[in-house]
């Protein structure tokens, strides 16, 4: 492979601009970006007259090789990220579990499981426990391990749930960490509940999933998460929204001047709900995540919040199980496991549901795919940019080329896909990792243990201002406070 690349003539995308202009990268990092680059015949030139030259896809939720709900996704760090470059995205954020509490030994079990990554990839940690051990691995991982965010589960009872006393100390402890703080926002009891109720009323089929954890539930626990981490005075980052109850949570808190994030995935823009009426169990199943894919008006009101930005930038939440893993939930919904694809077909569908239908600009499709990512997760600008000492992660896409997604030709190993049958316009025909072309005339040349390790830093630009407020509180605090003492 060759270890010099000129991208010629194309439309050079970044999250505020655009230029046509030509790209020259060398072992791997881009060293040059300006028109009429001039380079010797040792170097391989890609033509991208007509096209689009943009950062590679960063994905900030992927579960590979998950263990959940008794099943492991059938992806893995390698298949997984096959799938991701095959659709243009370049690197990946997954969640470590913590095993048995332990963030030391989830993150040793992780690093294993990613040693046959053939793209570049960085780590969340979820916080599962509380203790004085929890704390501490908290502030090695920040310190010494390169991983700048946390995530808490509020749904999951009786598995990864944790209560609001727990997700005050997490908050608390990420907050002097200047690491971001993440939530599942559901209300897990009440989820749990409405299983309960369901099951009271014979309902075990798929569309249980769906009716017993509704949008309000997501609102409850987006706003009891958002006014905790206000009270605590630390930023915040919500996951997967997939309601409108959600998302006017984050529009309220954003208005008033609170640092909330939040993502929607693919899933929860693109489809809706009509699966929960499919008589096929396993057409029915694909469909099953938490928070449950909404009726269509959600979708449509997450893709109007993405176009405004009160919604910043999309993930997928991939984490895929095929027809048989879904299986074991066919007498019982509360079985299936949950989660859906989307690391392959993101890219392609933002492009087409937000850009090709006018909802947002050329440039905002780079922002809400790769460099808000890159900002947020403190890694911006060696990732998330076209630009002189970035990364060499770079997709060209073609406008005027379309997609097609099915089951049969995609890169996952799952047997099903739950974009089946969309076509659209707009193609990732090449991408390029760490300056290795490996998609290119829809052929995958990709090597595992060729990815790296991605470390972030604490204290990304969402923490700006932070200390300052603080200390404004605490100075009020300190305001002399007079007492009367009742004479009578
Ligand atoms: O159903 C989902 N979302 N599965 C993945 C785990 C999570 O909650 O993100
Ligand atoms: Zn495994
Ligand atoms: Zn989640
Ligand atoms: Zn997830």
């Amino acid at each position: 492979s060759s270890t010099k690349l000129l991208i010629k003539g194309g439309t050079v995308v970044n999250a505020h601009e655009m230029e046509v202009a030509d790209v020259y990268v060398e072992d791997g990092i881009i060293v040059a970006v300006r028109p009429n680059i001039k380079v010797g015949d040792d170097v391989t030139v890609l033509d991208a007259t007509g096209k689009f030259v943009m950062p590679g896809g960063i994905d900030p939720h992927t579960h590979l090789d998950f263990e959940f709900m008794g099943s492991e996704t059938i992806d893995d760090f390698f298949s997984g990220q096959a799938a991701a470059l095959a659709g243009g995205t370049t690197m990946h954020i997954d969640f470590v579990i913590p095993v048995n509490g332990s963030l030391l030994s989830g993150l040793e079990a992780y690093e294993k499981k990613s040693k046959k990554s053939c793209m570049d990839y960085g780590f969340h940690m979820a916080i599962t426990k509380w203790d004085e051990v929890v704390s501490k691995e908290m502030e090695i991982m920040v310190n010494e391990k390169g991983i700048n965010s946390f995530k808490f589960f509020m749904a999951y009872k009786g598995a990864l749930m944790i209560n609001d006393e727990l997700l005050l100390q997490g908050f608390k402890k990420c907050k002097s960490l200047g690491a971001l703080a993440m939530v599942h926002a559901e209300n897990g009891d009440a989820a749990y509940e409405g299983q309960r109720r369901m099951i009271e009323l014979g309902i075990t089929g798929p569309e249980g999933h769906a009716l017993s954890r509704p949008p309000v539930l997501e609102g409850e626990a987006t706003a009891r998460a958002i006014k905790l981490a206000g009270f605590m005075n630390t930023p915040l980052y919500v996951v997967h929204v997939m309601s409108i109850d959600a998302m006017e949570e984050i529009s309220k808190a954003r208005k008033s001047g609170q640092k909330v994030i939040g993502e929607p995935v693919v899933s929860g823009l693109v489809l809706n709900d009509s699966w929960v009426w499919d008589p096929d169990f396993i057409t029915a199943a694909k469909y099953v995540m938490s928070p449950p894919i909404r009726a269509a008006r959600h979708g449509k009101a997450l893709q109007a919040a993405l176009s405004m930005g009160i919604l910043q930038l999309v993930g997928t939440d991939h984490c895929p199980f095929n027809s048989t893993q879904k299986a074991l939930g066919i007498d019982d919904f509360r079985k299936i496991p949950n989660g859906v694809n989307g690391i392959e077909e993101r890219m392609h569908l933002v492009w087409d549901t937000m850009v090709e239908s006018g909802q947002i600009s050329v440039t905002d499709y780079v922002r809400v795919t790769s460099t808000e990512c890159a900002r947020i997760f403190n890694i911006y600008p060696r990732k998330g940019a076209i630009r002189a000492g970035s990364d060499a992660d770079i997709i060209i896409l073609n406008p005027n080329s379309s997609f097609e997604i099915s089951a049969k030709s995609h890169h996952s190993r799952s047997d099903t896909n739950v974009f089946e049958g969309w076509r659209g316009k707009g193609k990732v025909e090449v991408t390029i990792s760490g300056g290795r072309v490996v998609w290119l005339n829809d052929e995958l040349k990709v090597f595992p243990g060729s990815g790296k390790y991605v470390e972030m830093r604490p204290f990304s630009y969402l923490f700006n201002g932070i200390g300052k407020a603080d200390a404004k509180y605490l100075s009020s605090l300190k305001a002399p406070i007079k007492r009367f003492r009742a004479t009578t």
